[in-house]
């Protein structure tokens, strides 16, 4: 029954994720008594320890604010010791549940905080040990990222899941979709009616996406990343997640199929350049020394652990465009990298000029030569009005527009309307994880992947990859700190602007 408890097991307790995300999250769920019916947490991993020496464990890494969400969980925290490929000890850690609050009966989540490869075998053995069926709406498996490495590994992974669970069964994580900011794009565009006639290709010039961190692939993630790269790490994931909300149809509901139906057909609209063409129209990098915020750092290629001869990306940017009625010949320009100046995710929606300039003329220049050298290009019209809509860490809205700067000529200048979270609520968006983990027990999928929009993302990623493998791409550098290549400045084209720096 939906007012029974959870338990919540994560599996795979002994990495970082567990005590940097998701305990806090459970913690400041435990601290608001969300979910009403109450829940509880079983720690599963091969390290043997107790329940107290992973409490204490837990209540070193929590931040003073959430000492006391942590105070109200941790009676409710549990730790069993186990190797999930080993049917005997799940059998341990099914009679650990049996023994916790709620018992066999109570609903359960299954947090896969594994490696990859282990996503599909560990599933395989909870379903031996008679974990994972049987009540299929109170049984689901939460499965970070990344999920897969590729379309064909996405989709034989998908399908290895599907042999056990059913799709509503899985909540596929894409922490970005918990993102406050990112839930409003939804929010954003679909209750203010005067911002949809403008969302389309006659109003808008260009839509750029930017997810800039400072970080690089320090404290040893570099041996993964490597394998990784910026396309598959950040563009494939949550770059599209971003982009999708932004610029996918209206659903005709909040129900979470109709939500994540739109988002598919988005992303099965998304072309990346085409392949004469990508060499020009994509960029890829890796950072070289240099110095993020006023701290000098090496380069990408002397990171420990990465291998010699690596060419892995830490960089990626792109010209894309979106084949349909409203989009067909917007240029969509994505651009993540590490080792930025600065953290920064935000999406700028640049809208059309007036048809006719009838301001800002340069002195001693005629109104005819003036229109002239606009059509031709040799003059740039300003683009008065762009839409930014920062996610992180800044999360506000602005909008910009010219007005008249007070004299006796008519010259135009910028100004802003603005919206920022924290001078409007006192306070910033919630928790990623904390909104995730709940959904997950509430048993809302709408911000979870399904199986055909991660397959959707793959494609896009792999014609990248392809593209750049079959037409030799060489990979440039740019130092850490800077914006990147100078290279990406060209995605843009005439008069079209340029980067946002924030
Ligand atoms: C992760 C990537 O998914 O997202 C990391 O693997 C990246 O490389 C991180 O640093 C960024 O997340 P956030 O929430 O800090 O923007």
């Amino acid at each position: 029954m939906s007012s029974d408890p959870w338990q919540v097991i994560i599996v795979g307790a002994s990495g970082d994720l567990t005590r940097r995300k998701l305990i806090p999250a459970l913690s400041r769920l435990a601290a608001k008594g969300k979910p009403q019916a109450g829940f509880s947490v079983l720690g599963v991993s091969r390290r043997a320890k107790t329940d107290e020496q992973f409490r204490a464990e837990m209540a070193e890494a929590m931040p003073d604010d959430l000492r006391e969400g942590f105070d109200a969980l941790a009676p409710r925290l549990f730790y069993e010791p186990a190797d999930t490929q080993k049917p005997e000890d799940l059998q341990r850690v099914k009679a650990r549940l049996a023994a916790m609050p709620g018992g066999a009966e109570a609903g359960k989540v299954f947090y896969l905080a594994l490696k990859p490869s282990l996503f599909a075998p560990a599933v395989e053995q909870l379903a031996s040990v008679a974990l994972l069926p049987g009540h299929p709406k109170r049984r689901r498996v939460v499965i970070e990222k990344p999920f897969g490495h590729d379309l064909g590994s996405a989709q034989h992974l998908n399908e290895a899941l599907h042999r056990i669970l059913r799709e509503e069964q899985l909540y596929r994580i894409d922490h970005y979709l918990g993102k406050e900011t990112v839930q409003n794009l939804l929010g954003f565009r679909f209750h203010n009616a005067i911002f949809e006639p403008l969302w389309n290709r006659h109003h808008v010039e260009l839509i750029q996406v930017t997810v800039a961190e400072h970080l690089g692939v320090e404290h040893g993630r570099a041996a993964y990343y490597d394998t990784t790269g910026a396309v598959r790490d950040m563009l494939q994931n949550h770059m599209l997640q971003v982009l999708a909300l932004a610029t996918m149809e209206p659903p005709s509901s909040l129900d979470p199929e109709e939500v994540r139906d739109q988002k598919v057909a988005l992303l099965k609209s998304l072309r990346t350049p085409h392949a004469e063409d990508i060499a020009q129209q994509s960029v890829r990098a890796r950072y070289a020394a240099g110095a993020v915020r006023g701290e000098d750092v090496i380069g990408y290629l002397d990171e420990e652990g990465v291998p010699d001869g690596s060419t892995t990306e830490t960089y990626v940017a792109l010209r894309a465009q979106i084949d349909s009625w409203r989009w067909s010949g917007v240029p969509i320009l994505l651009r993540h990298g590490k080792r930025l100046p600065k953290k920064m995710t935000e999406v700028k929606v640049q809208f059309r000029t007036p048809p006719l300039q009838l301001f800002n003329q340069p002195a001693g220049m005629s109104q005819g030569e003036y229109q002239r050298k606009l059509r031709d290009g040799d003059l740039c019209q300003i683009r008065p009005n762009v839409l930014t809509l920062s996610i992180q860490p800044r999360e506000a809205i602005s909008l910009s527009f010219g007005v008249k700067a007070p004299g006796g000529d008519m010259v135009m200048t910028p100004a802003q309307l603005s919206f920022d979270y924290k001078d409007h609520f006192g306070q910033g968006g919630a928790d990623a994880y904390e909104r995730l983990l709940l959904d997950a027990m509430i048993g809302d999928p709408t911000l979870f992947l399904r199986a055909d929009e991660i397959e959707a993302s793959w494609r896009f990623a792999d014609d990248v990859l392809g593209m750049w493998q079959t037409h030799d791409v060489p990979i440039t550098t740019y130092p850490a700190g800077s914006w990147g290549p100078s290279e990406a400045d060209a995605l843009f084209e005439g008069c079209e602007g340029g980067w946002s720096i924030g």
